[in-house]
């Protein structure tokens, strides 16, 4: 089994590379972001808690997403590796899915974090609110939101991997298939070993 963390802060395209990798290398992907957003179209209790601070640009609390991820990976028995985008993006959230994988005595093998200017960020996302449709896109200071709230919180989650060597920074700007292939790259040096 190999258990990826695509890291990175908001735009810097963990939806879009991981949409690659998951078709590459076969894994499950595990998107946090797009559990929410679903749970928000079906106008769950769930959702519509999550959408009033995903509007604001700020975190669900971390026994949510903790519940959301803890009931993929069961649901997913026979999964050759997981993909996580968008999990953890709290110190709490690391320290919970080492031990969701650790009772399932697997592990993360490495964070591939996506480095990438706030200014290009915010003009990717900008970009894309106009078609998107996603209110957390439609309004800059949301989007700069949510910049902040990576660097309050969710850095930490580096931090924390960082502890036992995993994390290589991939640096997040150039084309797609550039950055894919970067990521390609690390992806199977680390499946050999
Ligand atoms: P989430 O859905 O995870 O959004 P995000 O982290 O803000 O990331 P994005 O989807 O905006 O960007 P991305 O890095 O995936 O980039 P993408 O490939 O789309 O989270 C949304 C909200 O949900 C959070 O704010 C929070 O409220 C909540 N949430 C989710 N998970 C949570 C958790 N674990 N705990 C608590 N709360 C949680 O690319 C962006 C744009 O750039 C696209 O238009 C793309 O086409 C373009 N692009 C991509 N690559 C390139 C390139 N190389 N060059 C030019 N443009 C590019």
């Amino acid at each position: 089994m190999f258990n990826l963390i695509l890291f990175g802060p908001p735009g810097s395209g963990k939806g879009t590379q991981s949409e690659r990798l998951i078709a590459k290398f076969g894994l499950k992907h595990l998107s946090t972001g797009d559990i929410l957003r679903s749970e928000i179209a079906n106008k769950t209790a769930l959702g519509l808690e999550a959408k009033t601070l995903m509007d604001k640009g700020e975190l669900v609390p971390d026994e949510v997403v903790i519940g959301m991820i803890s009931a993929a990976l069961d649901a997913n028995p026979d999964a050759n590796g997981f993909l996580f985008d968008g999990f953890p993006r709290t110190k709490a959230q690391s320290v919970a899915l080492d031990n969701l994988l650790g009772e399932r005595n697997e592990a993360i093998n490495v964070v591939l974090a996506l480095d990438v200017s706030e200014e290009e960020l915010v003009k990717r996302l900008l970009n894309r609110g106009l078609t998107s449709g996603r209110s957390d896109d439609a309004d800059e200071s949301v989007i700069r939101a949510r910049i902040i709230e990576y660097h309050k919180k969710t850095s930490a989650v580096a931090d924390h991997y960082a502890l036992d060597d995993k994390v290589v920074k991939v640096k997040g700007e150039g084309t797609v298939d550039e950055i894919f292939n970067a990521l390609s790259r690390e992806i199977e040096k680390r499946r050999k070993a």
